[in-house]
């Protein structure tokens, strides 16, 4: 008797599991059906091809997901399945041109589920929305008058920056270090918060949330996607205790209206009059915290090791540097026009965002069905860009693995294909002030130093941003005074 109860059980189990598959694959093979749809692979429901999306960035061959793909279906649009969604990567020139021109019209931007949860006031509209306010109140803060009165404190900012970290040292580990700088001028420009010990709070949760934002969203003990909301939820709570702080100096004068993106939040309301609230606040500034450190870091660690691996293109940056800092009077912060003389330095640093490109590409949803070079691409699909079918390709880069910076002279790279900031009505809005923090970076950085790496070989990883995998430890050679 309770051996045939037990036997049914079993039998239960069996067919749910079983009929679970089935309806797991029926929708899975459902969503790949239908005329004409561009060539591919789909892999298994759920997971589909992210393992290897994902896979061949920590092996540091992000391109290889993509390049495989484009010799074996097509060099212009394949179709996958992606974190749990169907799929078409557009390539090349033409297709980033395609998905930059049709923002709003036949697509608009998509997160993967990680990223709304990581954010959680964002489901109270959506992202999309949130990106829409966002992008609104940037302009007052990324304006070029506004941008041109950062450069000296950022000047400042990387001065402390190289005293503290990097002088009287032989040897540093530069990532790390890249990332504090990048971190501390957000902090000071964002949020008016120079503390060192204060901005210290934020270093494990920042690293925890940058490398499980953009991962296989599995909400379990451990997995970095639970570590990463848990993290976003201690960020937020210490930003929302800056935020309340702001509106009492705000209230009594001790704060200004202008003084940083902080205030700006807080004194600009949307048409209706609303303003925002603390924690939509939070999660905005948290938001440009991520998007505006990380990327610029990944970028500053990458100029020290290619600088380390061809002297001749160190000698060229130490070149421009110098002049500009031989025509300083003692103790003259960098200004605007001494930036616009950091011409091939700037050409070095895209070069640099040519061969690793802190963001790979980004996501954009179908919102009306479209034929893209003669494939049906159905409404609802996820498309996504990717910035190294270009740059990573002959056609567009002869010699694309070659270092030089003068494919950036005259009028540089072909449209469309050079696009490590996106294009489009979402192009990055942080670009300038990137290139502003990137080349007082490498202002201050060799002016001080010469340098050599420790491990020739040292593996990159891309998870989801390129990183050097032991942290790019150097050997520094001060120039003598
Ligand atoms: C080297 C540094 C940077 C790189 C390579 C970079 C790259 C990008 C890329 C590729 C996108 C996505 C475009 C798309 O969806 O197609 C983006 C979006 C964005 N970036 Fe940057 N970024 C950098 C620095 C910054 C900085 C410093 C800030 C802020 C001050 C910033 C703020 C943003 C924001 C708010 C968005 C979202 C825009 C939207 O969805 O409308 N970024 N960035």
């Amino acid at each position: 008797m309770e051996q045939n109860f037990y036997l049914s059980l079993l039998l239960l189990f069996v067919s749910f599991i079983t009929l679970s598959l089935f309806f797991l694959f029926y929708r899975h093979r459902s969503n790949f059906t239908g005329p004409n749809l561009p060539p591919g692979k789909v892999g298994y429901p759920m997971i589909g091809e992210s393992f290897e999306f994902f896979s061949t960035g920590w092996k540091g061959h992000p391109e290889k997901f993509i390049f495989d793909r484009m010799s074996k279906y097509s060099s212009e649009v394949f179709k996958t399945s992606l974190l749990g969604q169907p799929a078409a990567v557009f390539c090349g020139a033409a297709g980033n041109k395609f998905l930059f021109s049709n923002e709003n019209k036949l697509v608009t931007a998509w997160w993967p589920d990680s990223v709304n949860k990581v954010f959680p006031s964002s489901l109270q509209t959506s992202s999309k929305e949130e990106a829409k306010k966002m992008r609104k109140m940037l302009p007052n803060f990324l304006k070029p008058e506004a941008l041109q009165r950062y450069i000296g404190i950022m000047d400042t900012i990387a001065q402390r920056h190289f005293k503290s970290g990097w002088e009287n040292r032989d040897e540093v580990l530069v990532f790390p270090l890249s990332k504090k700088y990048t971190f501390w001028l957000a902090c000071r420009l964002f949020l008016s918060l120079e503390d060192p010990n204060h901005i210290a709070r934020f270093d494990d949760p920042f690293k925890l949330l940058a490398s499980g934002i953009i991962s296989m969203p599995i909400d379990l003990p451990g997995t970095p996607f639970n570590r990463a909301i848990k993290a976003s939820n201690f960020i937020r709570k210490e930003l929302v205790l800056i935020i309340k702080q702001r509106k009492i100096d705000l209230a009594e004068g001790k704060a200004s209206p202008t003084q940083d993106i902080l205030s700006h939040m807080l004194l600009t309301c949307d048409e209706n009059g609303t303003y925002m609230n603390e924690l939509d606040i939070a999660d905005k500034i948290l938001g440009l915290l991520i998007g505006g450190h990380d990327t610029a870091s990944a970028s500053c660690t990458f100029i020290v090791k290619y600088l380390a691996e061809l002297p001749h293109i160190y000698d060229g940056v130490y070149k421009e540097q110098m002049e500009i800092a031989k025509s300083k009077a003692p103790g003259e912060l960098l200004n605007w026009d001494d930036i616009q003389k950091m011409k091939y330095s700037w050409n070095v640093a895209c070069e640099v965002l040519r061969l690793a490109p802190p963001l790979q590409g980004a996501f954009r949803e179908v919102i009306n069905e479209f034929i893209f070079n003669g494939f049906s691409i159905p409404k609802g699909w996820k498309l996504y860009w990717s910035a190294n079918s270009t740059h990573k390709s002959a056609q567009y880069f002869p010699e694309p693995e070659k270092f030089d910076p003068s494919r950036f002279e005259g009028s540089g790279p072909a449209p469309y294909t050079f696009v490590p900031f996106g294009g489009g009505p979402r192009m990055c809005p942080g670009k300038e002030y990137a290139r502003l923090e990137i080349l007082v970076f490498m202002h201050n950085l060799v002016k001080r130093f010469k340098w050599e790496k420790v491990l020739p070989d040292e593996k990159i990883i891309v998870d989801p941003m390129p990183m050097p995998a032991k942290d790019l430890p150097i050997k520094l050679f001060p120039h003598k005074a």
